[in-house]
C-alpha cells in the first residue's frame, strides 16, 4: 500500500460502521435466524481479512466467499469461523477444503457426487451446502436436478448437509413478482430434500420481511453501507470515505477545453483542480462530466473525461484557500455516498465498492 504522502487519495474504512451495520441487520432478523457476513471480492473491495476479523469480534461466526483462495485467506485470520465457498468445489481441490475446514457450496449433481465420494473415501461426513436455483439461472441445481436429488436421497448420504441455500434475483425490488415465486419454489425444494439449515436472504432480502429470513441470512452490500432498500432512505451507516489529493489548480477561460477529447468546453472563467485519481483506481470513466466531489460540503463537478490517473473538477465555487494543491476533495463520503456515486456513474454501489483501487492509501478506523 502506498504511504499517505505518496498516494493520490486516502480511503478511510470504518470497521466500526461495518460492525454496526451487521448488528442492525441481525437485529432485524426474525426468531432464531442467524446473520452471516458475505466477504467475497475482498470484502466488497474493503479488505476481507480486516472486515471479517472486525465482524468476528462483533459476534459473526459464519462467512461466505466466492473463491477457494478467498476462503484460504480468511482461514488464516479466523481459525474458528465457518467459511463457505459459494463458487463451489473446484475439481481436484477437495483436500484443500478439508485441510482448511472449508464448506463448499455444491451447485450441481456432479459436485454433490464428487463431495460424497471424497467423504466416503476419507470416511468422514464433512459438511457441504447445496444451492438450489429458484430463479437466477446462474449457479445451483435447477428444478430438474432438485427432483432427481429428491428421488435419489442416497446421493446426499456420506456427507453432512449443512445449508440448503438459494439466492434472490430481485430482492431490491420488493414488488417484483419473482420474489414471491422464488420463495414458493424454495419452500417446495425444502419440502422435498432432507432438513438442513435454510439460507435465502441477501441484504435486500432481509428487508422483504420475516418469511424470507429462514435460518441464516447472507448480507453483503448492506454491511458496507450500500442501500438495501433503493428508493427509500438508506438504513445503513456509511463505511467509506475517499479523499482525492489536488495536484494542481489553474484558472482557465474560453476558448479552452479540459481533458481528453476536449469534451468539456469552458464557458467562462473557471478554476480547475486536477486530482490524482483516475480509472486505473477504479474511479469509473463513466463519471466523466457527470460525477461530483465535495469540498467543505460544497459540490464541485467533475469536468471533462476521467483519465487513467487524473480527474479535473470545477472548483470555482470554493474559496481559493480551500482548493489549493495538496488539499483534499471528497469523492465518496458523507455528502456523496457510494450509491450516489454509483448513480452518477450509471452503475450500482457494488461496482463502485469492488472497483476501489490498490493505489489508495487505506486507513482503517473504528468510528464507534
Ligand atoms: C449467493 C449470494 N448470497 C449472498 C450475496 C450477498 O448479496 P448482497 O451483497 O446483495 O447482500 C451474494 C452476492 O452477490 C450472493 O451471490
Amino acid at each position: 500500500m502506498p504511504k499517505m504522502e505518496h498516494s493520490g487519495a486516502i480511503l478511510t474504512i470504518d470497521l466500526g460502521a461495518v460492525c454496526a451495520n451487521w448488528l442492525s441487520l441481525r437485529e432485524r432478523l426474525s426468531g432464531l435466524a442467524e446473520c452471516a457476513g458475505v466477504v467475497k471480492a475482498d470484502g466488497y473491495g474493503l479488505g476481507a481479512e480486516k472486515v471479517a476479523a472486525a465482524l468476528s469480534g462483533a459476534g459473526c461466526r459464519i462467512f461466505f466467499v466466492a473463491h477457494l483462495d478467498e476462503a484460504l485467506g480468511l482461514r488464516a485470520v479466523l481459525p474458528d469461523a465457518e467459511i463457505h465457498v459459494l463458487n463451489g468445489l473446484m475439481p481436484g481441490c477437495a483436500p484443500e477444503y478439508i485441510e482448511n475446514r472449508l464448506v463448499p457450496v455444491l451447485n450441481d449433481l456432479g459436485s454433490i457426487d464428487a463431495w460424497r465420494e471424497f467423504c466416503v473415501a476419507q470416511d468422514q461426513a464433512l459438511p457441504a451446502d447445496v444451492h438450489v436455483d429458484t430463479g437466477m439461472s446462474r449457479l445451483g441445481l435447477p428444478p430438474g436436478e432438485v427432483a432427481i436429488l429428491a428421488d435419489q436421497p442416497h446421493r446426499l448420504e456420506g456427507f453432512t448437509l449443512a445449508n440448503l441455500i438459494s439466492h434472490l434475483a430481485c430482492a431490491d425490488e420488493p414488488d417484483h413478482p419473482l420474489n414471491r415465486q422464488q420463495l414458493a419454489d424454495y419452500r417446495t425444494a425444502l419440502a422435498t430434500l432432507p432438513a438442513a439449515r435454510r439460507s435465502f436472504a441477501n441484504s435486500s432480502g432481509i428487508f422483504l420481511g420475516a418469511e424470507y429470513h429462514f435460518d441464516l441470512a447472507r448480507p453483503g452490500v448492506a454491511l458496507y453501507g450500500g442501500n438495501p432498500t433503493p428508493g427509500k432512505p438508506n438504513p445503513m451507516t456509511q463505511v467509506i470515505r475517499l479523499q482525492g489529493k489536488i495536484l494542481q489548480v489553474r484558472d482557465v477561460d474560453t476558448p479552452l477545453t479540459v481533458g481528453y477529447g476536449a469534451t468539456h468546453k469552458v464557458t467562462g472563467p473557471t478554476r480547475v483542480a486536477t486530482v490524482a485519481v483516475g480509472y486505473a483506481d477504479g474511479f469509473l470513466r463513466s463519471l466523466s462530466s457527470s460525477g461530483y466531489g465535495y469540498i467543505g460540503g460544497v459540490r464541485v463537478p467533475i469536468i471533462g473525461r476521467v483519465s487513467m490517473d487524473l480527474i479535473t473538477l470545477d472548483v470555482s465555487s470554493v474559496p481559493h484557500s480551500q482548493s489549493l494543491p495538496g488539499g483534499l476533495i471528497d469523492l465518496i463520503g458523507p455528502d456523496n455516498p457510494v450509491d450516489a456515486v454509483a448513480e452518477s456513474a450509471g452503475t450500482i454501489g457494488y461496482e463502485i465498492l469492488t472497483s476501489l483501487g490498490r493505489r489508495y492509501h487505506r486507513v482503517y478506523v473504528d468510528g464507534n
